[in-house]
């Protein structure tokens, strides 16, 4: 692999992909929402260059990578390190790009030389790192690379470049050096990779930044904030009466515990170090599964008023009890359910004071069956938790239809259509 210079004039600069943004592609989970869903609401919602849109569970940053490539200020609210550099990478255009190139060469060939230089034993996480990170994750030689280049970018540290330079390497661990595989839910594939180009695809990765960001750099100075925080207290990050839409897809009540699908990366680059620094990252989120519940929690007051949550919260439970169930998880489940219902609860509760008059509102969600194969119409409950605090229902769209890995029924997934009308 060379780092030499590339002649400018081969890079394209003229084509705006309409359906498959490219910035998406820099680091986003895999069962991201796609880019055109969040185009149909901000045309239905009547956006414009005068309006703020908000995600409030912004993830890796579809909605505000749409609404900047569509000239629209957003904001993006994320729990999760990881997906908020992210996402705040993936919406800075304004950086120098030829720097970034030249940066990242410099940091290239310095890896290279050190790698192919070495000669004591590999580098290895911590014992506490390893302990957080599925066993098996990535293999010796990959995760020795990757140590020695990401030694070398904060060598490099550069206040405007060094994010993208992490982000790109992130991207590359999980999609190109990991032995990970997604489905449902993450796990490690059979087939383990001994070594990987580390260098040369990390490299290619912001070879593929840099010509993006030609690509929209007339677009750089639209308005995009990415604040990392807990959407449930959403009301302490935004100004009052500062937003005129959300676009947004919450986690979904099921027994898929986020921040594993995040871990390697997170772990690699730092973010989590120790159990503690995990506990932190899950105590922001929105409860969802068993493993990201605490004794003291206590978003289930929210709704203690709510028959749609107390039926199927009682449901859960009561077939537990027929099942015989009684594993610590299990006997959680009806909990977990209360608490996330609860915890949507709180977060339209806080919105209230910084949605303008008229703001409109769209929650893509999913129904569920991972409990017990008890039905959680989760658009249906939203709707209804969200009509007892004073929004407006406007009606539910269909969005998709899954397949349920437990029931094998198709399960539906939706986008509950609010108005705030203040
Ligand atoms: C379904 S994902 C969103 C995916 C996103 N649409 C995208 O394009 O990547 C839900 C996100 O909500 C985040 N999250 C969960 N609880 C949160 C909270 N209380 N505050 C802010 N973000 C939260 C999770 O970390 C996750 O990134």
């Amino acid at each position: 692999m060379s780092y030499t210079k590339q002649n400018k004039n081969g890079i394209e600069l003229n084509r705006l992909y309409e359906e498959d943004f490219p910035v998406h592609e820099w680091y986003r989970f895999v069962l991201s929402y796609p880019p055109h869903l969040v185009r149909n609401y901000l045309v239905d919602f009547g956006m414009n260059q005068t309006h703020t849109v908000l995600d409030p569970f912004c993830g890796t940053g579809t909605t505000i990578v749409e609404c900047k490539k569509s000239g629209i200020k957003s904001i993006g609210i994320e729990a999760n390190q990881i997906a908020h550099l992210a996402s705040k990478v993936k919406t800075n255009w304004s950086i120098n790009e030829d720097r970034l190139l030249d940066l990242s060469r410099t940091v290239a060939e310095e890896a290279e030389r050190t790698i192919q230089n070495y000669n004591s034993e590999y580098k290895t996480l911590t014992e506490s790192q390893e302990k957080l990170i599925i066993s098996n994750s990535i293999s010796q030689i990959p995760l020795h690379k990757t140590l020695i280049l990401l030694e070398i970018i904060l060598r490099y540290k550069d206040k405007e470049l060094t994010d993208h330079l992490l982000i790109s390497l992130a991207k590359q661990i999980v999609f190109s050096y990991s032995n990970l595989k997604f489905g449902p839910e993450v796990g490690v594939s059979r087939i383990k990779k001994t070594d990987a180009d580390v260098v040369g695809l990390w490299f290619e990765q912001i070879e593929t930044m840099v010509r993006d960001i030609k690509q929209f750099k007339e677009l750089s100075a639209i308005k995009s904030e990415v604040i990392l925080g807990d959407a449930r207290n959403i009301n302490a990050l935004i100004p009052k009466e500062s937003v005129d839409a959300i676009i947004t897809s919450p986690p979904y009540p099921n027994e898929k515990d986020y921040t594993r699908t995040t871990r390697l990366e997170s772990v690699i680059l730092g973010f989590i170090k120790e159990k503690s620094d995990l506990r932190r990252n899950k105590e922001r989120l929105l409860r969802s599964n068993t493993r990201n519940v605490y004794v003291s929690d206590n978003d289930e007051i929210w709704v203690e008023n709510n028959e749609l949550v107390k039926n199927v919260s009682q449901m859960i439970e009561d077939k537990r009890i027929e099942l015989g169930k009684t594993s610590g998880f299990e006997k959680y489940y009806h909990r977990v359910v209360e608490l996330y219902f609860g915890g949507i609860a709180k977060h339209l509760e806080s919105m209230k004071t910084i949605l303008r008059p008229g703001a409109r509102l769209a929650y893509v969600v999913g129904d569920q069956a991972s409990y017990f194969r008890v039905l959680i119409k989760t658009g249906e409950i939203i709707a209804d938790i969200a009509n007892s605090l004073g929004y407006q229902v406007d009606r539910i769209d269909l969005f998709r239809t899954r397949l349920s890995t437990v029931t094998k029924e198709q399960l539906r997934e939706e986008v509950v259509v609010l108005t705030w009308k203040g």
